[in-house]
């Protein structure tokens, strides 16, 4: 086995952030069997080896990476008929916006409401990545893996992967965790001539109610493009909030109770005249979703606030960005002011999204 190493390798310009250390040792695997190579040899090194992919959701601490970090950079998509579906079988490293043009452009339905969204097709099953009301869950027939530990690749259903809100089996730990599987190819089962799927408010009101997957994938973009939420070529010209990681923190899914809490507060504050101003969503049996874009704001942390090189976007206040010439440090410390002051506010301890390198599992 010959593995193409490097060491001290700047993992900045992997992240969409832009900020952070080094690896102590990158190898950037092309191939599964390269793939592979790199996770045995850390297991024979006893060294940790760190997964990373198109870097739009995760945070590289300054001080760097130790042992290995492995960029997933494979590429391939195969389709084929399936029972009046495509089925479409990608790769880890694939770029996920690429996938989801493609598929538009044949006529598929099923991905069109995540045009747009940064990173690599690899990590979608991981936080079951969703926006404009559709989610990967929702058209993943199966996803392959490698296990980290025999080194034996096993094909996971759909029903194994245990999908929710930003979430999924392989995020948690236990049988299928980040410790166990390396995600390698995902397979979607998309429907030729299928409607595009028209269900959040923001997205029905820009749209015909009979608009292609065209129409819709353009529409999500131009929303996208309005929040800072893409990156070229969809990006505005000179948008000043291009290096993020999109939302920072998820949006809280609390118990009936505490969300009438937090809206009893925001009418004492006076932030809103009646509950049913603030924004949420019925999220399961006895649970809502709140927005944590909007905690965040009506907390008192405005959108365009900055701290230093770091910042919240002028365009989504859910966004941290970073200017040029900051830290990882200064970032956290940032986030961390934002957690105590929307707990201090509305009761509501906001959770990360990214990936902190290294760190999180
Ligand atoms: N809001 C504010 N201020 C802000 C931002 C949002 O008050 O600065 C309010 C909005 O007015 C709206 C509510 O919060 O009432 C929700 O905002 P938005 O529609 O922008 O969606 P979001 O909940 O903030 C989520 C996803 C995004 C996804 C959009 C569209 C999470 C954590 N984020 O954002 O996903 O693009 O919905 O579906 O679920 C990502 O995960 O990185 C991401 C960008």
């Amino acid at each position: 086995m010959s593995l193409s190493m490097t060491h001290d390798a700047p993992l900045a310009p992997y992240t969409t952030l832009a900020l952070g250390g080094a690896a102590e040792r990158l190898v950037v695997a092309q191939d599964d069997a390269t793939l592979r190579d790199a996770l045995r040899w850390a297991q024979e090194y006893g060294v940790s080896a760190h997964l990373l992919g198109g870097g739009s959701n995760v945070v590289v601490p300054d001080e760097g990476v130790p042992g290995l970090v492995v960029h997933v950079a494979t590429r391939a998509r195969v389709a084929r008929r399936e029972a009046g579906q495509v089925e479409v079988k990608v790769a880890a490293g694939e770029p996920w916006d690429e996938l989801v043009e493609w598929a538009v452009s044949e006529g598929l339905a099923g991905i069109e409401c995540l045009a747009g969204i940064p990173g690599q097709v690899g990590a979608t099953p991981i936080q079951n990545v969703g926006a404009y009301g559709q989610e990967v869950s929702e058209t993943i027939v199966r996803v392959e893996v490698l296990d980290r530990k025999t080194l034996e690749t096993s094909t996971l259903p759909a029903s194994a992967c245990g999908f929710g809100y930003r979430d999924s089996a392989f995020k948690r730990a236990g049988a299928a965790g980040a410790a166990r599987y390396v995600v390698t190819h995902v397979t979607f089962a998309l429907t030729p001539g299928g409607a595009p799927a028209l269900r959040y408010a923001e997205l029905t009101r820009a749209v015909p109610a009979d608009a292609s997957l065209a129409e819709v994938r353009d529409a999500v973009l131009a929303l996208r493009r309005a929040k800072s939420m893409v990156l070229p070529p969809h990006a505005a010209p000179n948008d000043p909030n291009l290096r993020s990681a999109g939302s920072f923190f998820t949006n809280p899914v609390v118990d009936d109770a505490q969300a009438a809490d937090v809206a009893r507060r925001a009418i004492a504050a006076g932030l809103v005249p009646d509950a049913g101003a603030m924004p949420s969503w019925p999220s399961g049996p006895g649970r809502t979703k709140l927005a944590a874009g909007w905690l965040v704001e009506r907390a008192g942390f405005a959108k365009g606030t900055r701290r230093g090189h770091v910042g919240l976007s002028s365009a989504h206040a859910l966004a941290l960005v970073h200017h040029g010439g900051g830290t990882t440090s200064a970032l956290l410390a940032l986030a961390d002011e934002i957690v105590r002051g929307v707990e201090e506010r509305f009761g509501v301890v906001l959770e990360r999204e990214p990936r902190l390198l290294g760190v999180d599992g």
